[in-house]
């Protein structure tokens, strides 16, 4: 099989890079990275102890902004490769998931399908984490991400431009979520990060990739622009209707759903085989870690939580949903994209 299952390591960027590129390349790059860090604004952590704002972006220094300078440096995009992209905590998962199984439907039968064994997130590589062995992977490669739009090198986004699916989500449900996952990962020595600060933290746009509205409207414009390559979908969206929005994501990706499939009912297997019930439940998913990196190294469990709508607010006080839905709309103001309330 050759879907991903390792995760390479990319606590030094040189381990990763060996024998795959040019070694004077390689120190470029660290020299670059060690040379921008003391500079950059930092910012109170959720997982770690700080994070730093690059070029607008908050990111976790020794990984997110090494992934970066991995992927402006040295990733050679293709034309057919799709990116999922997504902001933590908007239903990543779900969508690899989906992706995963749409793409290969008619590889991988459903009773012995590697989503059975194997984390979403161990199916296609994450471009933060490095891979090195991207180039020998055939065309279309599936990818992922968490960077926004705006980070991402032109090679990605005009010259070669790749084609993206992102999902976002109401970022009450968002917040949540992410520090109720945050705090699982947060190492003991650290207190754990309050509702309160996270809440704080979150809406001064301080949180991994953040501010979260600035990700999602970059992606959103570009899908606009460019609605060929960029399909913008939401995790509401998804719930309501999982039909519709896979056939879409069939289409996008170039593997539209026939009738025959349709009427044999493949959308629904799919739709059941990624649902929250069958992916949280599985062995894999109830007892194995994902390592991204020798110090990041998540229980698959952490993934899945509740998987629900509006669950956010059940967690918020009244004035903190006020104001985060007073920040959303002016955000989002005349864009065109709503949440809902
Ligand atoms: P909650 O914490 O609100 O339950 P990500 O995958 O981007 O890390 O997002 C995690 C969120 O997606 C969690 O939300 C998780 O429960 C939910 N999720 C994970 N797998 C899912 C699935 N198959 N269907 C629906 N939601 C899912």
């Amino acid at each position: 099989m050759d879907y991903f299952l390792t995760s390479p390591d990319c606590d030094t960027i040189s381990k990763t890079y060996n024998g795959q590129i040019d070694s004077h390349l390689i120190q470029k790059t660290n020299d670059g990275y060690r040379e921008i860090l003391p500079n950059l604004p930092r910012g109170k952590g959720w997982m770690t102890e700080h994070l730093v704002q690059y070029q607008g972006v908050w990111l976790t220094p020794n990984f997110a902004l090494k992934g970066l300078m991995w992927v402006q440096d040295h990733f050679k995009p293709r034309s057919t490769d799709i990116c999922l992209a997504t902001f933590p905590k908007t239903g990543t998962t779900w969508l690899k998931a989906l992706t995963f199984a749409t793409v290969n439907r008619t590889r991988y039968g459903f009773a012995d399908h590697p989503l059975l064994t194997t984390v979403p997130h161990g199916c296609l590589p994450f471009l933060e984490a490095c891979p090195n062995d991207l180039d020998g992977f055939p065309s279309p490669r599936l990818l992922s991400t968490h960077f926004p739009y705006t980070l991402l090198p032109n090679s990605m986004t005009v010259n070669q431009s790749c084609r993206f699916v992102y999902i976002c989500r109401d970022p009450k449900d968002v917040l949540v979520s992410k520090w109720l996952f945050m705090n699982k990962l947060r190492p003991k020595e650290l207190a754990p990060i309050s509702l309160e600060e996270a809440f704080e933290l979150f809406c001064q746009g301080i949180s991994h990739y953040g501010p979260y509205w600035d990700h999602v409207l970059g992606y959103w414009k570009a899908s606009l622009e460019t609605p060929e390559k960029v399909l913008f979908l939401k995790y509401e969206e998804l719930k309501e209707e999982p039909s519709v929005v896979v056939k879409r994501l069939g289409e996008f990706l170039g593997h539209p759903f026939s009738l025959e499939e349709v009427s044999k009912g493949v959308v629904e297997e799919i739709m059941k085989l990624c649902s929250f019930e069958n992916l949280s439940n599985l062995e894999v998913n109830k007892s194995s870690v994902l390592k991204l990196s020798t110090q990041i190294i998540i229980d698959n469990r952490h993934f899945f939580r509740k998987g629900k709508v509006g669950d956010g607010k059940s967690y918020l006080t009244d004035e903190m949903i006020k104001r985060i839905n007073e920040i959303t709309s002016e955000k989002l103001l005349g864009s065109g994209l709503v949440f809902g309330s």
